[in-house]
């Protein structure tokens, strides 16, 4: 997941970072406790291909908690949850609670549409510490028109300010593509008035289903945006980056405090689970890895885990020839491996490095 993310304050997704350094286990895991949404982004990856080839499902409680438990002993740290529109899980209350019990550092990815202020109290009260909703533009037409949703602007934006009032981390999240890359620094001003902690951001990733179809909206010069965003950040108390992009900031040496800086899929760090128990490689990257309710994992997860994902890069993964004298190439192993399938050469456009000319054969 090449999410890039800005600190203004201090929060407790570090403590999964510092286990994955310490331990380089599987540490943090979006759960996708449904598939059902009352939304229709444009880009989203869960919300086509994948998702609609099967019956929209939430995840029985009783799957949930046989989950929790295997990722509790795999020694993971943080668990988001997630979907589809995790707000919609009819036992959602419990789902916090019982994770919080077990001991995880919870989180939620939203767009905020059904939480009221009183209900996030009552998810902080139950052991939920952050909450992430997206902010895809200042125009409220044009950030419903990308969520799908008359309305959602609003709903966004009272969640996170309602978050950040109940004293729970507030997220904004902006999917970048050209059709909000200029006004991304605008969204990041509009979210810290609104008192929001961190400010993230995702390049829109080509992946299957909505997003693949609106391949046309990607940003145009994405790692040009990451670097305005620093910038803003350094002259507003910027206090640290998390980067799961393999292409920043690569070479370049920042002022604040870096953590990650590559694939946490490709490097083990971090996965995502369906409803279905589908274990997907990255969120965006959705085919199977293994599934945790039919296959028999008699190590723990992290075990099974590794072995799985090793069996996986050595079969769909592979340096693109133009990577393979790069001095980067341990860590960013090539880049994202969504953003590739959507080359016919297999590179990552963004990268700086590639030169695209150099890598199309001659008898094209
Ligand atoms: C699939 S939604 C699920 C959670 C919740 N319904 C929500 O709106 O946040 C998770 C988030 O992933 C991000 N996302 C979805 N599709 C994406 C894509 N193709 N590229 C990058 N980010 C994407 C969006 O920020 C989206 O809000």
């Amino acid at each position: 997941m090449c999410v890039v993310t800005f600190d203004f304050e201090e929060n407790d997704a570090i403590e999964k970072v510092k286990n994955f350094k310490k331990k380089k286990t599987l540490s943090w895991v979006v759960l996708e406790i449904t598939d059902a949404c009352n939304i229709n982004c444009l880009w989203c990856y869960a919300n086509a291909g994948y998702a609609i080839k099967r019956p929209r499902k939430h995840m029985p409680f009783e799957n949930l908690k046989k989950v929790l438990k295997l990722l509790l002993d795999a020694g993971v740290k943080q668990i988001t949850f997630s979907g589809g529109e995790p707000t919609i899980y009819p036992r959602i209350k419990d789902a916090i609670k019982i994770a919080k019990d077990m001991g995880f550092v919870v989180h939620i990815n939203t767009n905020g549409y059904v939480l009221t202020k009183d209900l996030i109290r009552e998810f902080k009260y139950l052991g939920l510490s952050q909450i992430q909703t997206n902010i895809d533009s200042i125009n409220p037409v044009k950030h419903d028109f990308i969520r799908g949703m008359p309305g959602s602007f609003e709903k966004a934006v009272r969640c996170l300010k309602n978050a950040s009032e109940v004293g729970i981390t507030a997220v904004s999240q902006t999917v970048l593509t050209n059709l909000n890359e200029k006004e991304v620094i605008d969204i990041f001003r509009l979210a810290r008035d609104l008192g929001v902690h961190r400010c993230r951001v995702w390049d829109m990733t080509p992946s299957e289903g909505m997003a693949k179809m609106n391949i046309n909206l990607a940003p145009t010069d994405y790692l040009k945006t990451l670097e305005n965003l620093y910038e803003y950040g350094i002259e507003n108390g910027l206090k640290r980056i998390e980067t799961g992009d393999p292409l920043f900031p690569l070479e370049r040496k920042l002022s604040v405090e870096v953590t990650g800086g590559f694939c946490v899929s490709y490097h083990g760090a971090s996965t995502t689970i369906s409803p279905h128990g589908d274990v997907f490689y990255c969120a965006t990257y959705r085919k199977p890895l293994y599934n945790v309710f039919q296959d028999e994992i008699e190590v723990t997860l992290d075990k099974f885990h590794k072995e799985r994902l090793s069996e996986f890069i050595k079969r769909e993964i592979d340096l693109p020839p133009p990577c393979k004298k790069c001095a980067f190439s341990e860590t960013c192993a090539g880049s994202c491996i969504v953003r590739r399938s959507a080359n016919p050469f297999s590179i990552d456009t963004f990268c700086r490095f590639i030169q695209v000319e150099k890598t199309i054969p001659r008898n094209l």
